[in-house]
């Protein structure tokens, strides 16, 4: 949903853009630009595809300067070209804008500055701003310009801009799509994300809706859209450039997989007390959760890979915390009439923290009267800043677009969640209670077992890669994997459709397509549905379709149903799917890498889906 950056100080601005940029890449990248003032006025360099392509571009130039912004695209409005790319300019080149998010009403406003005379290049959204601005700045100043224009937008953004007339600041606004400041020693940051300046510096604020900044090499004023002074202190972010960094795997997507075992463990660490046998979370959220009322219901809302966490949290809660729990795509959420009341405990789940949807559906249920707690990996985040408590998965930044070790962080956090609730109500008899715990304190190294299938897996790669389609089947806690582990192949691995059903579903339709051959990936771990899953096996091999099974370790038996066998480690059921994530995810980076797929950024899809 596109990545920005802007930079003012006292080095050479065009490396800094290029190398904060490069760490945006995951939130688009079908075009690059930057744009910086260069002692003659403005220098706009754009390349269609992948910001690689604008830095060799750009090679042989000096791009000096100390004030400079850049964009790295997702198209929204208009086709990837370098016309479309931004910066975008007013019509004399005097300022430079550069825009995440959506201008709603942008076809109303381009009419009106096109009769007053206004020239346009391009046709997205955001030229219109650079107009606007343009056309308030004939009788305001800079400042007081960009605010009256920002007050006539309708939607989302995150803004930079640049001006020839005012050479020693940079501007920026959010509403909607985030935007963070980083403040280094004679220099500043705006960025879409954390990450873009962790090499800079680890000073950051971060900027809310309706909020404007103006930042100068050794200075930063927020203010509120009317103008109104804000005063806001600094954090100090604990991630370093390392984890934001490939550490010698080939692709991000690789590296965070094998993070799994270290993010688990970080997102149980200080959260199991021993002694009293009981989960605790930071005390806003104690305090929350010892507020909730015995006949308390759960909505959980999310998107995409973390609306599988969702209902693997359902099969959780309901089971252990007997406790009545709805799920619900956010982006159906944010449009229905949901039945929501001060009983209602609204659970927004989002590795981003600032995925649209989702925050629409907080808004949503903040509106009806019920409470908000989250779960989210973005400290300082929008999705945990409009919360009423979070808990926080500690999964470090996620740079892949493909999501992996923030899944399992989430998993684990709802299983945490599960443990709190089920304690709380008295429902676990102390063996079981004791058990659980130690499964907890075991997690990290199941999932280091878990990796070691990762030989195999390569193996069973290799002989899937050239399919062109594959089914993906469980039931009850690993039916949503199966809707994972089909995720993960598509959207990785565009050659290949493929597409998770509950197994028990087969029968109802699916099965249709099975011919000789066709891939089946099975999951098919110990739990009290195992033996309805084998009979699935055998409906699918009565058709001579190919499996794959995912199975508990030690399982021998396994073998005379499947083609191949992935091993997972023995535990119990509400665990399993956090093991099985292991395995599925290597899967499909196996067999997307074998098709030379880019799988860090794979085609039409970017990471933090910022707009609707
Ligand atoms: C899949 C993936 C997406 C995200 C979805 C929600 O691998 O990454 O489906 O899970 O866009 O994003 P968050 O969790 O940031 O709200």
């Amino acid at each position: 949903m596109c990545g920005i950056v802007g930079y003012i100080g006292n080095s050479s601005v065009g490396p800094i853009l290029f190398e904060s940029l490069s760490r945006l890449e995951y939130r688009g990248y079908d075009s690059a630009g930057i744009a910086l003032l260069n002692g003659h006025g403005i220098e706009v360099h754009k390349r269609v595809g992948k910001l690689k392509g604008l830095i060799e571009g750009t090679s042989q130039l000096p791009l000096r300067g100390h004030l400079g912004l850049g964009h790295t695209r997702w198209a929204t409005h208009g086709e990837p070209s370098e016309t479309n790319a931004h910066p975008h300019l007013d019509c004399q080149g005097r300022l430079a804008i550069v825009h995440n998010g959506i201008i709603e009403n942008y076809r109303e406003l381009k009419e009106r500055l096109l009769d007053q005379g206004h020239r346009f290049q391009s046709q997205t959204d955001t030229e219109v701003i650079a107009h606007l601005v343009e056309h308030y700045s004939r009788s305001l100043s800079l400042r007081d310009a960009f605010r009256k224009a920002l007050q006539e937008l309708q939607g989302s953004y995150a803004l930079c801009l640049l001006a020839t007339d005012d050479p020693e600041r940079l501007y920026g606004a959010r509403l909607g799509s985030p935007l963070i400041l980083g403040i280094g020693k004679n220099e500043m940051f705006l960025a879409s994300d954390v990450p873009a300046v962790l090499g800079r510096t680890r000073e950051i604020m971060y900027l809310n809706d309706r909020e404007v900044v103006e930042l100068s090499q050794n200075s930063l004023q927020i203010s509120t859209l009317d103008g109104n002074p804000i005063d806001r202190q600094p954090s100090r972010i604990d991630w370093d450039i390392a984890c934001a960094q490939k550490s010698g795997f080939k692709h991000f997507m690789l590296k965070e997989i094998h993070e799994q075992p270290n993010t688990i463990e970080q997102t149980i660490l200080n959260r199991l007390d021993w002694q009293i046998q009981q989960v605790r979370f930071d005390e806003r959220t104690n305090h929350f959760l010892e507020r909730l009322s015995p006949d308390e219901q759960f909505v959980i809302i999310a998107c995409g890979t973390a609306y599988h966490a969702a209902l693997v949290g359902e099969y959780m809660l309901e089971e252990f915390a007997e406790m009545a729990v709805d799920v619900d795509l956010a982006s159906e959420f944010r449009y229905r009439k949901p039945r929501l009341n001060r009983h209602t405990t609204v659970l927004a789940i989002s590795q981003s923290g600032e995925t649209a949807d989702t925050l629409a559906g907080i808004r949503l249920a903040k509106e009806q009267g019920a409470k908000v707690l989250s779960i989210c990996n973005v400290v300082g985040s929008s999705v945990a800043r409009e919360s009423d408590a979070v808990l926080f998965t500690h999964a470090g930044p996620e740079i892949a677009v493909a999501s992996t070790k923030a899944y399992t962080a989430q998993l684990t956090v709802l299983a945490l969640l599960t443990m709190y609730l089920a304690n709380a109500r008295q429902l676990l008899k102390d063996p079981e209670k004791l058990q659980f715990f130690r499964t907890f304190r075991k997690l990290p190294e199941l999932a280091r077992l878990a990796l070691n299938a990762e030989a195999d897996i390569q193996k069973i790669a290799f002989f899937y890669a050239d399919s062109e389609n594959f089914y993906y089947l469980g039931r009850k806690y690993n039916f949503p994997s199966a809707l994972e582990g089909a995720l993960k192949l598509k959207e990785i691995c565009p050659k290949i459709h493929a597409e998770g059903y509950a197994a028990g579903e087969m029968k109802h339709g699916p099965i249709a397509l099975i011919r000789p051959g066709w891939p089946v990936l099975f999951i098919a771990t110990d739990s009290n549905v195992y033996d309805k899953v084998i009979s699935n096996i055998e409906e699918t091999r009565a058709r001579k379709a190919s499996c794959v099974v995912i199975a508990s370790e030690g399982n021998r038996s396994i073998r005379s149903y499947a083609d191949h066998v992935i091993e997972v480690p023995k535990t119990e059921e509400i665990f399993s799917p956090i093991l099985t994530a292991i395995p599925l995810q290597l899967l499909a980076y196996y067999i997307a890498d074998l098709n030379g797929c880019d799988v860090d950024q794979p085609p039409n899809l970017a990471k933090s889906v910022t707009v609707e």
